[in-house]
């Protein structure tokens, strides 16, 4: 475990909304390898969100150390923080957050349009945009409004998006989704094709165990936390 070469680590991790709230994240260790691809289970409410905001850098750790990517997050400014998540991070939104009145490539390229300092010129971007969208099989959606696509290929165009800058560190919101298992790995092994040609890692949360088995490594977020709930099954 080395802070400076992990993708991610934790250390006395806790965090609260506000001031006389309660902690919702008590972690007091945790650390994930460049490249790893990494699965946390967790029920509704248990604050798999509230992790992903705290590791992006949305939100401020409340006490603790945050360091992504070699870079220690809880000594930055919020728009420092800000300017960190945008050359180093890639984020799928739980309910994707697309933008209803842009087309599909709009969507796809907005995060280079909103970056001051885009980490890839307008050609490469051009160059790494049709890749992305033929490798996720939405080439032919590119003109259209997202309120046409299915959910299916919202996702697609969630993950084109998050990965436009070239990240270092993909987090995932798994949404509620109604897509079937077979959709779902298929989907995620091709997320991990792309993972691997880019030397990203991948931090993916759910509340539903069954995808666990494709990652490198998963956990509970319950057995992560320092202060147990109850698990459900404790009530037998
Ligand atoms: N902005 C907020 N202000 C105050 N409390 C919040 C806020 N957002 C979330 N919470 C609380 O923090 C806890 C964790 O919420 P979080 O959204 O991280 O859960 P989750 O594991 O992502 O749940 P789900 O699987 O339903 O998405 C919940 O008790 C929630 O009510
Ligand atoms: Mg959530």
């Amino acid at each position: 475990m080395n802070p400076t070469s992990d993708l991610i680590h934790l250390k006395s991790l806790k965090f609260k909304y506000a001031k006389e709230s309660p902690l919702i994240l008590d972690i007091e260790q945790f650390s994930m390898a460049p490249r790893e691809r990494f699965f946390l289970y967790g029920t509704s409410g248990s604050g798999k969100t509230t992790l992903l905001e705290v590791l992006s850098g949305v939100l401020p750790a409340t006490e603790g150390k945050v360091v992504i990517c070699g870079q220690n997050l809880t000594s930055l400014s919020a728009s420092e923080r800000d300017f960190f998540r945008s050359q180093n991070l890639g984020y799928i939104f739980q309910s994707f957050n697309l933008i209803p009145y842009l087309k599909v490539k709009e969507n796809i390229l907005l995060p280079l349009k909103l970056n001051p300092h885009p980490p890839l010129n307008q050609k490469d971007s051009e160059v790494w945009l049709q890749h992305l969208v033929q490798r996720l099989g939405i080439e032919g959606l590119l003109e259209k409004n997202v309120l046409q696509l299915s959910v299916g290929q919202q996702q697609r165009v969630a993950v084109a998006r998050a990965l436009i800058h070239k990240p270092k560190l993909l987090l995932a919101d798994e949404p509620t989704s109604a897509l079937d298992f077979e959709h779902r790995e298929k989907f995620l092994n091709l997320v991990f094709e792309i993972a691997q040609e880019q030397n990203l890692g991948i931090f993916f949360v759910s509340h539903d165990h069954s995808l666990k088995s494709l990652f490198d490594r998963s956990m509970d977020l319950r057995d992560l936390q320092k202060v147990k709930v109850p698990k459900s099954e404790d009530f037998r």
